[in-house]
């Protein structure tokens, strides 16, 4: 009988498993790596802790399903990766290998894509501030800007005249009215204003002679999805009367904001918040989170007050479901969906999604440095990694972790842990949750932060210290046995020129 049949597995890693778990969804290509520490090991040893690992088929496969919900509904569409989300470069070059184009939000984010492959058909420049240097590129390579107000439209229509070439622009609107209350954001013109302002000063022989206005766009904050169906229907109508005036507008861009799902189970999400606010109003001793972070919730003369400041981590309606929410809205005057009036107008969709691109694509793995016990008797795990290099813009990322160890845990103990980080800041906790382990991990063993590559590795990525920044891998699957040359340093990847 083959030996390995009766030999019992070893069980090397093991998911995190707090009082209150938040099972995240998971890939097959990431319990591979788990499962094949030597590759990880090399990777560590030559790479330096941590490493981000992002996992390019699944990126096309997220590229692919946002394609196939545009055209079951015949619609025309473009999709752009808001790389601001991930600063690889193997992403940008695996949007336009998936046919996909890349939304810019800087000089360098858009020099690097044109040289990338980028052009004027499958790049956006958003910037939230524009400089000259970065317009003038916009416009000499024909790639659209999105304008968010008049001295934008002063500067980039003064820098078209001097170079002389029309520069392509969409305008991006603000201020929808949605269920009676008007929407604020700090970027845009606003919806009422913005038909006059294009129709008095926009095209030849106005003011604005060298924009030529091509479409309109929003991002909004949040994640309804009837917000955003109410503004694409006020932008259709919008784009109508502009088109009457003469105007060729032939897109309106959504933005990102697409809700993505990270958690396995419900149940799971609607107890750990329930457990959180029962935590917050006992003081129940560091029992769920670092002293007691309420996470966005807290104690007012012994009322619960506040609210979770996290993403929402748990999503039923998520990526194609959430567009699908979106194009499948009735607009009441007409009695058509939405999709039906983009359709009927002739106008293509657009979106920028960045996280939800992003989905089981990345993985931060760092190594254990040290272990101690603190004075309230916790034990402390010590990693190599700060806390920039796996940062959430609100309050914690709430996914179990995974302990990979270097050999079987051969007697469960049930260690509660917390990881720490290498700033000399008393916060750099890099999970504010107390994390329950099968044993305390051994110096030199690993940690995996998954589903990491949506903002959690660069957005807030700081060389405090001196420390170098992380090293970014690029892995492109393989059927094959894995091995350590399967992973691309995504610094070795050559811009054109
Ligand atoms: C203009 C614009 N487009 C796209 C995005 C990407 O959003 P998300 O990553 O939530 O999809 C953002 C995010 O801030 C944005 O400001």
């Amino acid at each position: 009988m083959d030996q390995s049949i009766i030999m019992k597995e070893k069980k090397m890693y093991y998911k995190g498993a707090p009082k209150n778990e938040l099972t995240p969804i998971t890939s097959s290509w990431m319990h591979e790596l788990f499962n094949d520490q030597d590759v990880l090991r090399g990777l560590i040893e030559r790479y330096g802790s941590p490493v981000n690992i992002h996992h390019l088929p699944s990126f096309n496969e997220n590229s692919k399903n946002y394609k196939e919900l545009f055209e079951s509904y015949g619609l025309k569409y473009r999709i752009f990766y808001a790389r601001k989300a991930n600063k690889s470069k193997g992403l940008v070059k695996q949007a336009f290998a998936s046919g996909i184009g890349v939304d810019t939000a800087s000089y360098k984010e858009l020099e690097q894509s044109l040289s990338l492959g980028g052009n004027a058909e499958n790049l956006v420049l958003t910037a939230a501030i524009k400089t000259e240097a970065q317009i003038k590129l916009a416009i000499e390579n024909g790639v659209p800007i999105i304008l968010d107000n008049e001295d934008e439209c002063i500067l980039t229509q003064s820098i078209a005249k001097e170079i002389g070439i029309i520069a392509n622009v969409g305008f991006r609107i603000s201020g929808f009215e949605v269920d009676g209350e008007k929407l604020y954001s700090r970027f845009g013109f606003d919806v009422d204003e913005v038909v006059d302002f294009i129709g008095s000063y926009v095209g030849e022989q106005k003011t604005f002679d060298f924009l030529k206005v091509t479409g309109l766009h929003f991002h909004l904050d949040g994640y309804s999805t009837h917000q955003r169906s109410v503004s694409l229907i006020a932008s259709i109508t919008i784009a109508s009367t502009l088109k009457d005036k003469g105007h060729e507008l032939s897109f309106i861009d959504i933005g990102g904001g697409i809700l993505m799902n990270y958690l396995e189970k419900e149940n799971e999400w609607v107890s750990f918040n329930e457990n959180l606010k029962k935590a917050v109003v006992e003081n129940n001793n560091n029992n769920i989170t670092f002293n007691n972070n309420g996470l966005g919730f807290r104690l007012e003369d012994g009322e619960l007050r506040g609210k979770l400041n996290t993403y929402p981590f748990f999503n039923t309606v998520n990526k194609n479901s959430f567009l699908k929410e979106v194009l499948d809205f009735i607009d009441e005057e007409s009695g058509l969906s939405v999709a039906s009036l983009l359709l009927k107008n002739d106008i293509e969709i657009r979106i920028e999604p960045g996280r939800s691109l992003l989905d089981q694509v990345g993985i931060t793995v760092a190594k254990v440095s040290h272990r101690k016990k603190d004075a309230k008797g916790q034990w402390l795990v010590g990693l190599e990694m700060n806390m920039s290099q796996m940062m959430s813009s609100s309050a914690d990322f709430l996914l179990d972790p995974f302990m990979l160890y270097s050999s079987e845990v051969e007697k469960e103990e049930s260690v509660d842990v917390f990881f720490t980080g290498a700033y000399c800041l008393e916060r750099d906790v890099l999970l504010k949750r107390k994390i329950t382990l099968p044993r305390l991990p051994a110096i030199g063993e690993y940690v995996a932060f998954v589903n990491t590559a949506g903002y959690m590795m660069h957005f807030f990525e700081t060389e405090a210290h001196l420390f170098e920044l992380s090293t970014n891998l690029i892995f492109t699957g393989s059927n094959e046995k894995l091995s350590f040359f399967q992973f691309i340093d995504d610094n070795k990847i050559v811009l054109n020129s």
